[in-house]
């Protein structure tokens, strides 16, 4: 993962690098560093610091070096305990190679030990130091920079973005990439490189996004691109509309807490601008022979499957449909599932980007692939896209960021409307997911003639409705939960999550965002699985959290298991639906939902389970926005 920066200039790079570094902490946040060269005796200035950006940029005010080539890191350990050693930049023996590193060098332990037989001393555990040692061997072998650099490529195994400083060269940046992205932005007399456009996005909206597989050697006024076999490239420029709004608390105590009552209006927003592509289907028509989705929209496209880089004929010819995700993602996506089932009536399949990528590949004829990642930038869904992309078969990308490396990957892409998301814990990505998701399933099931244009309004305003339950449900059980419940819940130390059909996926969901910020253990089964074997963990001090589902057949099932719960003394806490009395009256504790359709059950009930572990996480002290060992975005597979 982590974030990596780089400037080359007539300015200082300093500030540049410490504000651009703190953009770039979704990435990771357990260690920073920071490297300029003093022009006047073209030497490496540096430091490093265990702990996240502000930190070093507190310690870093009572140091003075800046320089007009700089280059900073944040980062989310792989190799090596989070110390100031292991923090970036790495160098080699003597310190006149630096460099920072996005991604995971696969078998450096054969190069390090080649190295260290050829006497060279490692300070850290990283990869990445390897890389600087091996990089200096090969600066001395071979004749040229250029070969060097084409040299250590063919060397290293895995995933890189890499960006290097020599004190040889001191006017340049190298910047080289193999699927982990850099974006190098284009000022006046002067280039800005980074991990991820917003971190110079105040900068310069002009833009090169570097291929996959080259590098580039860059100084204030030129790009030098080539392949990895040295083949010059095409430096090719593009203007990026997005905007990066720096968001602040806006008075909440976390962003967490901020983005759960975002939710409304990032579903709303989202809908809105689906209805509007989604209507004008009539220019889509004629589309059999229209232009791919272009790579890197300035503006959406007009209609609906235009944007999504398919044709009506497809759609229509739909035969199964495919979901790929991490994380939350792929809770969404597992909820999806139903959606697409129940109105499109074809087969969805949902995978796990991190096995799909392990698994056989069956090309199925009259299938597309949704790949779901509020980033854009997770490694593992990045990869299964490029595997897919691979064998011609149609792409979509649902995705909160547009200018995400995942939209210039896909053949066309959603975007979601949710504005950006701080807190590590996703939440309002995952509702606006939910949303987009069910919306989506109902056009292609309009499209394939299974649903009139009247259904679809009516499930536009349904998920209105959703929507507006979503928040209001949570101001309803405020009170409770701050005075009374937060404390009652955060006394226990470990917890079981059940739910069944469409509420199982969401109790996946719940069962995550309680472990991940609260660090409490939580085990999510299907609670038809119960008597399998989990149920022998049912006691007194492990709170059962039962979701129902507002189908009345599964909802009888989940109330026998509400039932064997209690018929061995375990404590019950329900998320009901109003009228669901038999499993209101058995439960310890209930929350009560109003009704909505019955697929949107997941969604009404998603704002209050979050703000229920968000104030049992309160309660415990824990760093809620950045939880230990996470990161926002997960560039590492
Ligand atoms: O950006 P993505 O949606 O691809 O991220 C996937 C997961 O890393 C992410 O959802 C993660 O599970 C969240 N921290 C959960 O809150």
């Amino acid at each position: 993962m982590c974030g990596i920066i780089g400037y080359v200039g007539e300015k200082k790079s300093r500030s540049y690098i410490l504000e651009g570094l703190k953009k770039l902490e979704y990435r990771g946040y357990d260690s920073a560093g920071i490297v300029c060269i003093d022009e006047k005796h073209k030497q490496f200035s540096f430091q490093k610091e265990a702990g996240g950006v502000s930190l070093l940029k507190k310690l870093s005010e009572k140091v003075t070096f800046d320089g007009s080539v700089g280059m900073g890191h944040t980062r989310w350990a792989t190799h090596g305990v989070v110390d100031k050693k292991n923090a970036h930049p790495q160098f080699n023996s003597d310190k006149s190679i630096a460099i920072v590193h996005n991604g995971i060098v696969e078998g450096y332990e054969d190069l390090r030990e080649e190295l260290i037989k050829a006497k060279h001393a490692f300070e850290s555990s990283t990869d990445t130091e390897v890389i600087a040692h091996l990089f200096d061997e090969l600066v001395q072998e071979q004749p040229t920079l250029k070969l060097a650099i084409m040299s250590l490529v063919k060397k290293l195994e895995g995933a890189f973005a890499l960006v290097v400083m020599m004190e040889q060269y001191p006017d340049q940046l190298i910047v080289i990439r193999r699927r982990s992205p850099l974006v190098v932005g284009i000022g006046e007399n002067e280039h800005f490189v980074a991990s991820d456009f917003i971190a110079f996005s105040d900068k310069t909206k002009d833009v090169v996004f570097l291929p996959d597989t080259s590098f580039a050697i860059v100084t204030k006024n030129n790009i030098d691109l080539f392949d990895f076999d040295g083949k010059p490239l095409e430096v090719i420029s593009q203007k990026v509309k997005e905007e990066y709004t720096q968001t602040d608390k806006q008075g909440f105590e976390h962003y967490m807490l901020k983005e759960i009552y975002e939710q409304k209006r990032a579903i709303t927003r989202s809908i809105s601008f689906c209805k509007v592509i989604g209507n004008s289907s009539s220019s889509c028509q004629s589309d059999e022979t229209s232009e791919p989705f272009s790579r890197y929209k300035e503006e959406y496209n007009d209609c609906i499957w235009r944007q999504l880089g398919i044709t009506p004929k497809q759609v229509k010819n739909l035969k199964s449909v495919n979901l790929i995700a991490a994380g939350t993602s792929w809770h969404a996506a597992r909820v999806a599932q139903f959606f697409f089932e129940s109105f499109c009536k074809i087969p969805a399949r949902v995978y796990l980007a991190s096995e799909f990528l392990y698994m056989p590949f069956f090309n199925q004829e009259d299938s597309v692939y949704i790949l779901i990642s509020q980033s854009g930038e997770t490694a593992d869904t990045l990869q299964a896209l490029r595997l897919i992309n691979a064998q011609d078969v149609p792409t979509i990308a649902l995705t909160n960021v547009a200018s995400s490396t995942i939209v210039r990957e896909a053949g066309g892409f959603l975007p979601m409307q949710a504005g950006p998301e701080i807190s590590v814990a996703s939440t309002k990505a995952f509702s606006t997911q939910l949303s987009i998701l069910y919306w989506l399933a109902n056009r292609i099931a309009l499209e394939k003639g299974l649903i009139s244009a009247l259904d679809m309004h009516d499930s536009e305003e349904d998920l209105f409705i959703a929507a507006e339950i979503l928040e209001t449900v949570i101001e309803s059980y405020k009170l409770k939960i701050t005075h009374e419940l937060a404390e009652q819940y955060s006394k226990y130390s470990r917890f079981i999550f059940l739910g069944r059909n469409i509420s199982y996926p969401f109790a996946l969901e719940a069962a995550l965002k309680l472990k991940e910020i609260s660090y409490i253990f939580s085990q999510c089964y299907p609670a038809g699985e119960l008597k399998h074997g989990p149920i022998a963990l049912i006691d007194e001090y492990t709170p059962v959290v039962l979701f129902s589902t507002l189908d009345k057949i599964v909802y009888q099932k989940i109330v026998s298991n509400a039932q064997e719960v209690k018929a061995r003394k375990g404590h019950l806490l329900v998320f009901a639906f109003e009228g669901q009395k038999e499993l209101i009256n058995i439960a310890d504790t209930a929350f009560i939902i109003p009704k909505v359709k019955p697929l949107l059950g997941p969604l009404a009930m998603t704002g209050l389970m979050q703000f229920f572990v968000y104030h049992i996480t309160c309660k415990l002290g824990r760093p809620i926005d950045k939880p230990r060992n996470l990161a926002k975005s997960v560039t590492v597979e």
